[in-house]
């Protein structure tokens, strides 16, 4: 039997493009999808919708992050996270600079397959991310964090003070978690932290770097534990992203944390 939400109106709908309603369109083709329920939201490189869905095993209701081709000409100030990247072949590598629309359609794909390899990477390691179902080019269907609306991001919660140091130790512990599998974030901050049920979700990975090609990752990864733990001021944590970056990247070096193959 559908849920209630299943059988509500989806004015949201009207809102997706063509392009995107043609991403879904795939997964309703191929039988994982049902029905599109509304925006999560329209950001810069990507819209979140909730979706019904129907798979073996699968949840009712999955988020879907359809990737926009033509707006990744800046996605992310893309040369600091690609440093140490090989893009496919000399055609390929020549289209993605040059930009053109082939490019960018190649472009979109390989942030999709990072993302997607990232997040199945992860949540199999027991981070707590989404669990990523399926990919195509352009859209990934993943787990929906919350209700019938999505969960919060943590800029936007008041936490209660006996919750916020677990939460931020549990940042903690997801940033010592990705570095075991040889990934930082590289673009975390509050806006990237969802909180259902009092825990953390951290989403949005298609930047993340591995720090044995990467020689940006260690100020990246300074630069997420200082985003994290600037915000955990406003309950009055005095947390030191600093101590903790140095001390987790000397045991990361020494081997003490990298206990995974990673994605190599
Ligand atoms: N699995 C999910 N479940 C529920 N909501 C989600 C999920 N993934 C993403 N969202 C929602 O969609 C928003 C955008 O997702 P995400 O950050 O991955 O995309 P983005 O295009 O990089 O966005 P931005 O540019 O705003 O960072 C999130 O802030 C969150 O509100
Ligand atoms: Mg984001």
């Amino acid at each position: 039997m559908p849920s209630p939400s299943e059988n509500t109106p989806a004015p949201a709908a009207r809102l997706v493009d063509q392009e995107d309603l043609d991403a879904l369109q795939e997964f309703i083709d191929e039988g994982v999808l049902t029905r599109v329920l509304g925006v999560v939201k329209a950001g810069k490189e990507a819209t979140v919708y909730r979706c019904a869905a129907r798979f073996p095993g699968g949840p009712p209701i999955a988020a879907v992050k359809v990737y926009r081709s033509a707006g990744f000409r800046d996605f992310k100030n893309s040369a600091v996270y690609l440093e140490g990247q090989v893009i496919g072949n000399g055609q390929a590598r020549r289209a993605v600079e040059k930009k053109t629309s082939a490019g960018r359609e190649i472009a979109a794909s390989m942030w999709v397959n990072r993302e997607f390899d990232v997040l199945s990477e992860l949540h199999s390691g027991g981070a707590d991310v989404p669990e990523p179902f399926f990919a195509t080019d352009r859209a990934i269907l993943m787990s929906f964090a919350g209700g019938e609306a999505a969960a919060p991001q943590l800029q936007h919660v008041r936490l209660a003070h006996h919750e916020a140091g677990p939460l931020l130790d549990r940042l903690l512990w997801n940033i010592e978690t990705f570095l075991d599998h040889h990934l930082v974030h590289a673009d975390l901050s509050p806006f990237n932290v969802l909180v259902a049920d009092g825990r953390p979700l951290v989403i949005d990975f298609p930047q993340a770097v591995d720090p044995r090609k990467n020689p940006n990752a260690r100020s990246l990864l300074e630069r997420d534990a200082r985003n994290i733990c600037r915000h955990f001021a406003r309950y009055g944590i005095e947390a030191d992203a600093e101590r903790f970056v140095s001390e987790l990247w000397r045991r990361y070096r020494l081997g003490e944390v990298g206990t995974f193959a990673g994605l190599g």
